[in-house]
């Protein structure tokens, strides 16, 4: 399956195959998210989800402590290198 992934700070869409870390699609196609550690340590990849969070695979203990500590109000957040997208995604950088 193809899905699409927008970048909005980019103002880009690729399309890919399903079921690919993002860490790799970004590796792909660069865009404005940047990576650290990617083992949920350092939240440089901290993304907004805009539209598509129920395409990604769901949040695991680790990335939610963190996610707790970094943006305990926006449910929308993920750790972009905890990411494998399934579906149809919009995602910007977090402020
Ligand atoms: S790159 Fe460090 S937490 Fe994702």
């Amino acid at each position: 399956m193809i899905v699409s992934i927008h970048f909005e700070d980019d103002q880009k869409t690729v399309q890919v195959e399903a079921n690919q870390r993002l860490t790799q699609i970004c590796d792909d196609h660069p865009s404005s998210i940047l990576f650290g550690c990617r083992c949920v340590a350092c939240g440089t990849c901290l993304i907004e989800i805009v539209s598509g969070m129920e395409n990604l695979t769901p949040v695991l203990d680790e990335e939610r402590i963190l996610l707790d500590v970094l943006a305990p109000e926006n449910p929308n957040i993920r750790l972009a290198c905890q990411c494998i997208v399934q579906g149809d995604i919009r995602i910007r950088v977090a402020d």
